[in-house]
């Protein structure tokens, strides 16, 4: 971390869990167990479904809404998808986009990606853009090509006006929901080349500015480590964000005071 220049954000990935009448009950036990994360944006991504009653359960904090997804389209014939006004409408903040499951499952690609960024920020949504390589990529030693070529593409013809809405998620494909976390050396190297992208598309002050998260089995438990890295801003937390104590300590850890 390193908040002279950056905001820390600790985002929750709910993925397809939660019903939406679980959101209030883990609403209510979060606002108790993280009451003032002064040093930390704390954000939820909830399902499409769950977004009314997270907003609402969430109004008077400081937690902030985001979604998993949305359409690149602004609106029109494309049934079953959800459009950034549609979400901002709601009043809903971020959104996650790019995450390897949608490029697994749903044939995502940085172009796709490149769209979506594009339709977020012109809706005034704030996109989490996911990144990250496989472990046969990392075995192959191509990761950093891989990920400055997500990057690059991902962000091209986003005006450096912009930049200060966008936040990038680094998330080795291995590490998710696998329990194996990269180490924090491994995980702030490649945070560390996201930032050497950014600078080399848009400058030193805006690169420095940038809150680029890990994530990738991120817990209560390597929270410390991974953020004490110089690189990583935040975390982008699957399975311990559907546990409030859990995502209560992590918030914690990212609020500490920085030595
Ligand atoms: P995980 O998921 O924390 O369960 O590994 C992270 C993510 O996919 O965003």
């Amino acid at each position: 971390m390193n908040r002279r220049y950056r905001k820390t954000i600790i985002a929750g990935n709910w993925k397809m869990n939660k019903l939406p009448s679980e959101v209030k009950p883990f609403a209510e036990a979060l606002k108790t167990l993280a009451p003032h994360a002064k040093w930390c944006e704390t954000v939820i991504c909830a399902p499409f479904v769950d977004l009314p009653a997270a907003i609402k359960a969430f109004k008077d904090s400081r937690v902030a809404v985001g979604a998993e997804n949305l359409n690149e389209n602004a609106s029109g014939a494309y049934t079953g998808e959800v459009s950034a006004d549609m979400l901002t409408d709601l009043g809903v903040k971020y959104v996650i986009i790019g995450h390897s499951e949608r490029r697994q499952y749903y044939g995502e690609t940085d172009v796709s990606v490149n769209k979506k960024i594009h339709a977020a920020i012109g809706a005034g949504l704030q996109p989490i853009v996911c990144v990250g390589e496989s472990l046969e990529q990392r075995e192959l030693g191509i990761t950093l090509d891989l990920i400055k070529l997500q990057v690059t593409t991902a962000l091209s013809g986003v005006e450096a006006d912009k930049m200060r809405k966008i936040v990038i998620a680094y998330e080795p494909i291995w590490a998710i929901g696998t329990g194996k976390t990269a180490t924090a050396e491994q995980a702030n190297e490649v945070c560390c080349a996201i930032r050497a992208t950014i600078r080399n598309m848009y400058g030193a002050r805006i690169a420095r500015a940038v809150s680029i998260l890990y994530g990738g089995s991120m817990n209560e438990k390597n929270a410390a480590e991974l953020l004490a890295q110089p690189d990583i801003d935040g975390g982008l937390i699957g399975g311990a964000s559907l546990v409030p104590e859990k995502f209560a300590a992590i918030i914690a850890t990212a609020n500490q005071d920085q030595a």
